[in-house]
């Protein structure tokens, strides 16, 4: 058989293959993609060592292992004991799709003696897997995926799901961003959904301390102001600034976050706290999830198959929509 008719020859489909919780993430990712859901099972011994098990035959095969990465250290273990069973059983190629991507935010040595744990963690992941789909990363003191892993990475944008969103459920948006980090999401997700956008100052005095500056707001009174950020995980950010807005006469903001950590009772503190609506992406199961970004999330895996020489049987619909390939360094491909 020539080259070119090996080349032509359909693959066959990917195998998801699900950390507990992630279920719902692989049937989806399945489901668009038309790969197959593969079963695996996590064991917690009495003494509370792991045993993972994958209860599909993976030789040869391109493997993706979903599991968002929300209060990672109790995931990280079984992750990585996964994708080295995977391996060790014959995988062709091992894929993480990480809707939420942790430990990002650790991301210079903010006070002498403490580590750079975005570093660190990105390194044990770049050694367990192939490559890597994730969403929004918190990009901020690194400019890209590519700073700290060493495989090659698809960033996901979530903005035009929100944008769209936005467009079809919020009358005259005003769209507000906390702090300055935050301006990469609200600048595109204001100019997708056609609003005005703010972006304000913050001032973290501590884990669950956060001072807000609002500048003069009040003209914005026939607006809803529509806060938007990457993370909501005390809260405490969002909570700031919708009293600062509640305060300065605008109607109950519209909060607005890519990724649902919400740790302890933050969801419940910033409904109280005089949110009009919480909504969230659904890269972290939550109640809060009502931006849906399967197909977007579906697409960046489809990229990252192909730039592995995985080509698929197109099954989701439509093309899309600006996700940004972090292809690593040459010479950081370490498994060609
Ligand atoms: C930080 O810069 C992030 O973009 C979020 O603003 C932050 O993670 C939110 O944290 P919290 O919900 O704990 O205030």
């Amino acid at each position: 058989m020539t080259k070119a008719l090996a080349a032509a020859q359909p693959v066959a489909p990917p195998l998801l293959l699900a950390l507990p919780g992630n279920e719902g993430l692989a049937e989806a990712l399945a489901r668009e993609l038309g790969g197959e859901l593969g079963t695996v099972d996590v064991h917690r011994f009495p003494d509370g060592e792991t045993l993972v098990r994958i209860g599909t035959p993976v030789t040869g095969r391109s493997v993706l292992l979903a599991a968002t990465l929300h209060r990672p250290d109790d995931k990280l273990l079984p992750l990585l004991f996964l994708a080295a069973t995977a391996r060790d059983l014959g995988a062709a190629r091992v894929g993480l799709v990480a809707p939420y991507l942790a430990y990002m935010r650790q991301d210079r040595r903010f006070r002498e003696g403490e580590g750079v744990t975005s570093r660190y963690f990105a390194h044990v992941v770049s050694e367990a897997v192939d490559w890597l789909v994730t969403v929004d990363p918190h990009l901020h003191r690194h400019e890209s995926l590519t700073d700290i892993y060493t495989v090659p990475g698809v960033v996901v944008r979530a903005a035009p799901a929100i944008s769209a969103w936005i467009g079809a459920e919020i009358p005259r948006p005003l769209l507000v961003g906390p702090d300055s980090e935050s301006a990469q999401w609200v600048l595109a997700v204001a100019e997708g959904a056609g609003a005005p956008a703010l972006v304000l100052e913050k001032v973290r005095r501590g884990d669950r301390v956060v001072e807000i500056s609002v500048p003069d707001v009040e003209r914005w009174r026939d607006h809803t102001p529509v806060l938007v950020d990457d993370i909501i995980s005390t809260a405490r950010t969002m909570i700031e600034t919708v009293a600062h807005l509640r305060r300065a006469g605008l109607a109950p903001p519209v909060c607005v976050g890519v990724h649902a950590v919400f740790a302890g009772r933050a969801y419940e503190d910033l409904m109280a706290a005089g949110a009009g609506r919480v909504v969230t992406c659904n890269t972290i199961p939550h109640p809060s999830n009502a931006i849906d970004l399967t197909e977007r999330l579906a697409h960046g895996v489809r990229s990252a198959l192909a730039a592995n020489g995985v080509r698929l049987a197109l099954v989701s619909r439509g093309a899309q929509r600006g996700e940004a390939h972090q292809s690593a360094p040459r010479q950081a491909m370490r498994r060609p």
